[in-house]
Protein backbone atom coordinates (compact mmCIF):
# COMPACT_ATOMS: atom_id res chain seq x y z
CA UNK A 1 0.00 0.00 0.00
CA UNK A 2 1.65 3.49 -0.40
CA UNK A 3 1.59 6.02 1.86
CA UNK A 4 2.37 9.68 1.05
CA UNK A 5 4.31 11.25 4.08
CA UNK A 6 4.35 14.67 3.96
CA UNK A 7 5.88 17.48 5.67
CA UNK A 8 9.41 14.78 5.76
CA UNK A 9 12.41 15.72 7.10
CA UNK A 10 15.99 13.26 6.62
CA UNK A 11 15.05 12.58 10.30
CA UNK A 12 11.23 11.26 9.48
CA UNK A 13 12.97 9.25 6.38
CA UNK A 14 15.39 6.89 8.86
CA UNK A 15 13.24 6.08 11.09
CA UNK A 16 9.85 5.46 9.26
CA UNK A 17 12.53 3.39 6.44
CA UNK A 18 13.71 1.96 9.74
CA UNK A 19 10.05 0.55 10.90
CA UNK A 20 8.90 0.28 7.80
CA UNK A 21 11.19 -2.96 7.61
CA UNK A 22 8.45 -5.30 9.35
CA UNK A 23 5.78 -3.74 7.48
CA UNK A 24 6.85 -3.38 3.55
CA UNK A 25 4.74 -0.20 2.42
CA UNK A 26 5.35 2.02 -0.74
CA UNK A 27 6.21 5.05 1.71
CA UNK A 28 6.71 7.71 -0.92
CA UNK A 29 8.49 11.29 0.90
CA UNK A 30 7.22 14.70 0.45
CA UNK A 31 9.19 17.69 1.86
CA UNK A 32 6.23 20.52 1.78
CA UNK A 33 3.71 21.07 4.14
CA UNK A 34 0.16 19.44 3.32
CA UNK A 35 -1.93 22.07 2.16
CA UNK A 36 -4.65 23.62 -0.55
CA UNK A 37 -1.10 23.88 -2.62
CA UNK A 38 0.18 20.95 -2.19
CA UNK A 39 -2.44 18.16 -1.44
CA UNK A 40 -2.39 17.15 -5.54
CA UNK A 41 0.56 15.26 -4.53
CA UNK A 42 -1.51 13.01 -2.06
CA UNK A 43 -3.98 12.35 -5.51
CA UNK A 44 -3.82 7.82 -5.22
CA UNK A 45 -2.27 8.05 -2.33
CA UNK A 46 -4.91 5.82 -0.10
CA UNK A 47 -2.92 7.09 3.27
CA UNK A 48 -1.62 10.27 3.47
CA UNK A 49 0.88 10.57 7.22
CA UNK A 50 0.97 14.49 8.08
CA UNK A 51 2.90 16.28 10.99
CA UNK A 52 1.63 19.11 13.54
CA UNK A 53 1.58 22.30 10.63
CA UNK A 54 -0.24 20.19 7.87
CA UNK A 55 -2.95 21.89 7.35
CA UNK A 56 -6.01 19.74 7.00
CA UNK A 57 -8.91 21.60 6.94
CA UNK A 58 -12.19 21.40 5.30
CA UNK A 59 -10.65 21.98 1.37
CA UNK A 60 -7.57 19.68 2.06
CA UNK A 61 -9.57 16.44 3.44
CA UNK A 62 -12.40 17.11 0.28
CA UNK A 63 -9.14 17.34 -1.83
CA UNK A 64 -7.57 14.19 0.05
CA UNK A 65 -11.12 11.94 0.06
CA UNK A 66 -11.65 12.81 -3.93
CA UNK A 67 -8.01 10.92 -4.81
CA UNK A 68 -9.12 8.14 -2.74
CA UNK A 69 -7.23 9.08 0.56
CA UNK A 70 -8.85 7.17 3.23
CA UNK A 71 -6.83 7.57 6.53
CA UNK A 72 -5.01 10.30 7.41
CA UNK A 73 -2.02 9.26 10.16
CA UNK A 74 -0.59 12.24 12.12
CA UNK A 75 2.66 11.08 13.61
CA UNK A 76 2.27 13.06 16.48
CA UNK A 77 0.13 13.91 19.55
CA UNK A 78 -1.75 17.12 18.87
CA UNK A 79 -4.96 16.78 16.37
CA UNK A 80 -5.65 20.92 16.03
CA UNK A 81 -4.68 20.91 12.73
CA UNK A 82 -7.48 18.26 11.63
CA UNK A 83 -11.09 19.66 10.61
CA UNK A 84 -11.90 16.05 12.50
CA UNK A 85 -16.33 16.73 11.61
CA UNK A 86 -15.15 17.02 8.06
CA UNK A 87 -12.88 13.90 7.89
CA UNK A 88 -15.75 11.96 9.77
CA UNK A 89 -18.31 13.05 7.24
CA UNK A 90 -16.35 12.10 4.10
CA UNK A 91 -15.53 8.85 6.34
CA UNK A 92 -11.78 9.37 6.57
CA UNK A 93 -10.57 7.71 9.36
CA UNK A 94 -7.84 9.39 11.47
CA UNK A 95 -4.91 7.80 13.58
CA UNK A 96 -2.34 9.80 15.70
CA UNK A 97 0.17 8.77 18.31
CA UNK A 98 -1.45 9.08 21.17
CA UNK A 99 1.51 8.19 23.49
CA UNK A 100 5.36 8.11 22.55
CA UNK A 101 7.51 9.79 24.59
CA UNK A 102 6.16 11.58 27.02
CA UNK A 103 9.46 12.29 28.62
CA UNK A 104 10.99 13.81 25.64
CA UNK A 105 8.63 16.85 25.83
CA UNK A 106 8.87 16.53 29.62
CA UNK A 107 12.27 16.64 29.72
CA UNK A 108 12.76 19.52 26.84
CA UNK A 109 10.08 21.25 29.61
CA UNK A 110 12.59 21.27 32.25
CA UNK A 111 15.70 21.89 30.00
CA UNK A 112 14.04 25.42 29.01
CA UNK A 113 13.22 26.14 32.30
CA UNK A 114 17.14 25.26 33.58
CA UNK A 115 18.01 27.40 30.68
CA UNK A 116 15.79 30.31 31.37
CA UNK A 117 16.64 30.53 35.07
CA UNK A 118 20.59 30.09 35.16
CA UNK A 119 20.70 32.02 31.84
CA UNK A 120 22.31 29.24 30.39
CA UNK A 121 21.86 30.31 27.17
CA UNK A 122 23.56 33.89 27.85
CA UNK A 123 26.67 32.16 29.96
CA UNK A 124 27.41 30.21 26.55
CA UNK A 125 27.88 32.95 24.53
CA UNK A 126 29.95 34.60 26.96
CA UNK A 127 32.44 32.31 27.73
CA UNK A 128 32.78 31.98 24.12
CA UNK A 129 34.00 35.52 23.98
CA UNK A 130 36.09 35.16 26.98
CA UNK A 131 33.76 36.94 28.83
CA UNK A 132 34.27 35.30 32.38
CA UNK A 133 31.82 37.88 34.23
CA UNK A 134 28.86 36.77 36.16
CA UNK A 135 26.86 39.88 36.36
CA UNK A 136 23.70 39.27 35.01
CA UNK A 137 23.77 35.86 35.22
CA UNK A 138 22.02 35.45 38.77
CA UNK A 139 19.42 32.73 38.93
CA UNK A 140 17.20 31.30 41.83
CA UNK A 141 17.28 27.87 43.58
CA UNK A 142 14.29 25.78 42.20
CA UNK A 143 13.98 23.50 45.14
CA UNK A 144 11.26 25.07 47.47
CA UNK A 145 9.19 27.17 44.37
CA UNK A 146 5.64 26.53 43.18
CA UNK A 147 5.32 24.82 39.88
CA UNK A 148 1.69 25.41 38.13
CA UNK A 149 1.03 22.33 35.56
CA UNK A 150 -1.94 22.86 33.49
CA UNK A 151 -2.57 19.87 31.96
CA UNK A 152 -1.99 17.19 33.91
CA UNK A 153 -1.71 13.90 31.69
CA UNK A 154 1.30 11.86 29.97
CA UNK A 155 3.72 15.08 29.77
CA UNK A 156 1.96 16.83 32.46
CA UNK A 157 2.71 14.30 35.36
CA UNK A 158 6.54 13.78 33.36
CA UNK A 159 7.35 17.06 34.27
CA UNK A 160 5.48 17.26 37.55
CA UNK A 161 7.66 13.92 38.57
CA UNK A 162 10.66 15.97 37.70
CA UNK A 163 9.85 18.60 39.18
CA UNK A 164 9.24 16.75 42.46
CA UNK A 165 12.52 15.52 42.48
CA UNK A 166 13.89 18.68 42.36
CA UNK A 167 11.77 19.65 45.49
CA UNK A 168 9.30 21.83 44.09
CA UNK A 169 5.70 22.48 45.28
CA UNK A 170 3.28 21.59 42.81
CA UNK A 171 0.20 22.43 41.67
CA UNK A 172 -2.27 21.54 38.79
CA UNK A 173 -4.68 22.82 36.96
CA UNK A 174 -6.88 20.12 34.82
CA UNK A 175 -10.18 19.42 34.54
CA UNK A 176 -9.69 15.98 34.70
CA UNK A 177 -7.22 15.68 37.65
CA UNK A 178 -4.72 12.69 37.73
CA UNK A 179 -5.20 10.56 40.57
CA UNK A 180 -1.21 9.67 40.34
CA UNK A 181 -0.59 13.82 40.18
CA UNK A 182 -2.52 13.58 43.83
CA UNK A 183 0.35 11.44 45.03
CA UNK A 184 3.25 13.41 44.12
CA UNK A 185 1.20 15.71 46.96
CA UNK A 186 -0.13 17.82 43.53
CA UNK A 187 -2.77 20.40 44.78
CA UNK A 188 -5.57 20.78 42.16
CA UNK A 189 -6.89 24.52 42.26
CA UNK A 190 -8.85 26.44 39.47
CA UNK A 191 -6.62 28.57 36.74
CA UNK A 192 -6.84 31.43 38.71
CA UNK A 193 -5.63 30.17 42.19
CA UNK A 194 -2.67 28.15 40.52
CA UNK A 195 -1.47 31.17 38.33
CA UNK A 196 -1.49 33.39 41.00
CA UNK A 197 0.51 31.14 43.20
CA UNK A 198 3.57 29.46 40.91
CA UNK A 199 7.06 30.82 40.38
CA UNK A 200 6.78 28.83 37.15
CA UNK A 201 3.73 27.52 35.32
CA UNK A 202 4.05 25.42 32.40
CA UNK A 203 1.29 24.03 30.10
CA UNK A 204 0.97 20.96 28.52
CA UNK A 205 -2.81 20.51 27.68
CA UNK A 206 -3.70 20.41 24.23
CA UNK A 207 -5.02 23.05 22.45
CA UNK A 208 -8.76 22.96 22.27
CA UNK A 209 -11.39 26.36 22.19
CA UNK A 210 -11.70 26.00 25.67
CA UNK A 211 -8.12 26.21 25.79
CA UNK A 212 -7.00 29.15 22.78
CA UNK A 213 -5.36 32.24 24.52
CA UNK A 214 -5.99 30.22 27.80
CA UNK A 215 -2.95 32.62 29.15
CA UNK A 216 -4.54 36.08 27.67
CA UNK A 217 -4.19 39.56 28.79
CA UNK A 218 -6.39 38.90 32.33
CA UNK A 219 -4.70 35.78 32.79
CA UNK A 220 -1.17 37.22 33.07
CA UNK A 221 -2.16 39.80 35.78
CA UNK A 222 -3.15 36.76 38.09
CA UNK A 223 0.51 35.07 37.66
CA UNK A 224 3.16 36.33 40.32
CA UNK A 225 4.76 39.36 39.13
CA UNK A 226 8.05 37.84 37.46
CA UNK A 227 7.02 34.69 37.19
CA UNK A 228 8.57 32.05 34.59
CA UNK A 229 6.05 30.50 32.01
CA UNK A 230 6.90 27.90 29.24
CA UNK A 231 4.64 26.63 26.70
CA UNK A 232 6.03 23.53 25.07
CA UNK A 233 1.83 23.01 24.31
CA UNK A 234 0.48 24.15 21.55
CA UNK A 235 1.35 27.83 20.29
CA UNK A 236 -2.28 29.05 20.44
CA UNK A 237 -2.87 28.62 24.20
CA UNK A 238 -1.38 31.80 24.51
CA UNK A 239 -2.02 35.03 23.15
CA UNK A 240 1.48 35.93 22.19
CA UNK A 241 1.05 39.55 21.97
CA UNK A 242 -0.22 39.61 25.85
CA UNK A 243 2.65 37.43 27.01
CA UNK A 244 5.11 40.18 24.77
CA UNK A 245 3.80 42.95 26.65
CA UNK A 246 3.41 40.90 30.22
CA UNK A 247 7.39 40.98 29.23
CA UNK A 248 7.80 44.61 28.47
CA UNK A 249 6.11 45.93 31.62
CA UNK A 250 7.90 42.64 33.96
CA UNK A 251 4.96 41.05 34.58
CA UNK A 252 6.59 38.17 33.53
CA UNK A 253 10.07 37.67 34.39
CA UNK A 254 10.76 34.25 31.75
CA UNK A 255 9.27 32.49 28.74
CA UNK A 256 10.25 29.34 27.17
CA UNK A 257 8.61 28.52 24.33
CA UNK A 258 8.78 25.37 22.00
CA UNK A 259 5.74 26.35 20.09
CA UNK A 260 4.47 29.79 18.73
CA UNK A 261 0.94 30.49 17.31
CA UNK A 262 2.59 31.44 13.92
CA UNK A 263 4.77 28.66 13.81
CA UNK A 264 3.84 27.22 10.47
CA UNK A 265 5.84 29.24 8.33
CA UNK A 266 8.97 29.04 10.19
CA UNK A 267 9.58 26.39 12.15
CA UNK A 268 11.09 22.98 10.84
CA UNK A 269 13.27 25.13 8.11
CA UNK A 270 16.54 26.88 7.83
CA UNK A 271 15.46 30.76 7.45
CA UNK A 272 19.44 31.59 8.86
CA UNK A 273 19.72 33.47 5.37
CA UNK A 274 16.02 35.21 5.08
CA UNK A 275 14.40 38.35 6.68
CA UNK A 276 11.99 37.65 9.21
CA UNK A 277 8.86 38.99 8.15
CA UNK A 278 6.41 38.20 11.71
CA UNK A 279 7.40 40.61 13.64
CA UNK A 280 5.89 39.22 16.73
CA UNK A 281 8.46 36.31 16.58
CA UNK A 282 11.18 38.83 15.81
CA UNK A 283 10.30 40.91 19.10
CA UNK A 284 10.09 37.78 20.87
CA UNK A 285 14.06 36.96 19.64
CA UNK A 286 15.28 39.96 21.24
CA UNK A 287 14.01 39.50 24.63
CA UNK A 288 17.37 38.78 26.97
CA UNK A 289 14.78 36.45 29.34
CA UNK A 290 13.37 34.55 26.47
CA UNK A 291 14.44 31.03 25.16
CA UNK A 292 12.78 29.65 21.67
CA UNK A 293 13.21 26.58 20.83
CA UNK A 294 11.62 25.47 17.00
CA UNK A 295 9.34 22.76 18.07
CA UNK A 296 11.94 20.30 18.90
CA UNK A 297 10.52 19.00 22.71
CA UNK A 298 9.61 15.87 21.14
CA UNK A 299 13.08 15.08 19.17
CA UNK A 300 14.70 12.56 20.65
CA UNK A 301 15.47 8.93 19.21
CA UNK A 302 12.71 7.23 21.40
CA UNK A 303 10.12 9.23 20.34
CA UNK A 304 10.91 8.81 16.56
CA UNK A 305 11.44 5.28 16.73
CA UNK A 306 7.75 4.90 18.92
CA UNK A 307 6.36 7.60 16.55
CA UNK A 308 7.15 5.80 13.40
CA UNK A 309 6.53 2.22 14.25
CA UNK A 310 3.21 3.07 16.23
CA UNK A 311 1.91 5.18 12.91
CA UNK A 312 2.80 2.09 10.52
CA UNK A 313 1.08 0.00 13.27
CA UNK A 314 -2.15 1.91 13.15
CA UNK A 315 -1.92 1.93 9.27
CA UNK A 316 -1.34 -1.69 9.46
CA UNK A 317 -4.35 -2.31 11.89
CA UNK A 318 -7.14 -0.13 9.82
CA UNK A 319 -5.79 -2.18 6.85
CA UNK A 320 -6.18 -5.63 8.36
CA UNK A 321 -9.21 -5.31 10.96
CA UNK A 322 -10.59 -1.76 9.64
CA UNK A 323 -9.98 -0.13 12.93
CA UNK A 324 -6.79 1.40 15.24
CA UNK A 325 -6.83 1.74 18.98
CA UNK A 326 -5.06 4.89 17.81
CA UNK A 327 -8.17 6.23 15.45
CA UNK A 328 -9.67 9.86 17.11
CA UNK A 329 -12.73 8.87 18.30
CA UNK A 330 -15.02 11.48 17.30
CA UNK A 331 -17.92 11.04 19.79
CA UNK A 332 -15.39 11.42 22.30
CA UNK A 333 -14.02 14.83 21.16
CA UNK A 334 -17.16 16.23 19.32
CA UNK A 335 -20.00 15.48 22.30
P1 LIG B 1 -2.65 14.00 27.38
O1 LIG B 1 -3.91 13.81 26.62
O2 LIG B 1 -2.03 12.82 28.06
O3 LIG B 1 -2.85 15.13 28.49
C1 LIG B 1 -3.51 16.34 28.24
C2 LIG B 1 -4.15 16.78 29.54
O4 LIG B 1 -4.70 18.07 29.33
C3 LIG B 1 -5.30 15.84 29.99
O5 LIG B 1 -5.11 15.47 31.33
C4 LIG B 1 -6.53 16.72 29.81
O6 LIG B 1 -7.54 16.42 30.78
C5 LIG B 1 -5.95 18.09 30.02
N1 LIG B 1 -6.82 19.15 29.54
C6 LIG B 1 -7.79 19.09 28.57
N2 LIG B 1 -8.42 20.27 28.48
C7 LIG B 1 -7.85 21.08 29.40
C8 LIG B 1 -8.10 22.42 29.80
N3 LIG B 1 -9.08 23.14 29.25
N4 LIG B 1 -7.32 22.94 30.77
C9 LIG B 1 -6.34 22.22 31.37
N5 LIG B 1 -6.09 20.92 31.05
C10 LIG B 1 -6.83 20.38 30.07
O7 LIG B 1 -1.63 14.68 26.35
P2 LIG B 1 -0.05 14.73 26.44
O8 LIG B 1 0.52 13.56 25.77
O9 LIG B 1 0.35 15.03 27.84
O10 LIG B 1 0.24 16.00 25.51
C11 LIG B 1 -0.21 17.29 25.84
C12 LIG B 1 -0.01 18.21 24.67
O11 LIG B 1 1.39 18.43 24.45
C13 LIG B 1 -0.52 17.69 23.31
O12 LIG B 1 -1.89 17.93 23.15
C14 LIG B 1 0.30 18.45 22.33
O13 LIG B 1 -0.38 19.63 21.97
C15 LIG B 1 1.57 18.82 23.12
N6 LIG B 1 2.76 18.15 22.59
C16 LIG B 1 3.83 18.92 22.23
C17 LIG B 1 4.97 18.32 21.73
C18 LIG B 1 6.18 19.13 21.36
O14 LIG B 1 7.09 18.60 20.71
N7 LIG B 1 6.28 20.38 21.75
C19 LIG B 1 5.04 16.87 21.52
C20 LIG B 1 3.88 16.15 22.02
C21 LIG B 1 2.77 16.78 22.51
Amino acid sequence: MKIAVFSSKPYDQKFLTAANRSFGYELKFFEPRLTAETVGLAAGFPVVCGFVNDRLDAAVLEALAEGDTRVIALRCAGFNNVDLATAERLGLKVVRVPAYSPYSVAEHTVALMMALNRKTHRAHARVREGNFALNGLLGFDLHGRTVGVVGTGQIGIAVARIMKGFGCRLLGFDPYPNEDCKSLDMEYLSIDDLLSRSDVVTLHCPLTPQTRHLINVDSVQRMKRGAMLINTSRGAVIDTQAVIDAMKSGQIGYLGLDVYEEEADYFFEDLSHEVITDDTLARLLTFPNVVITGHQAFFTQEALQSIAETTLQSIHDIEHSGTSGNELDMKQIMP
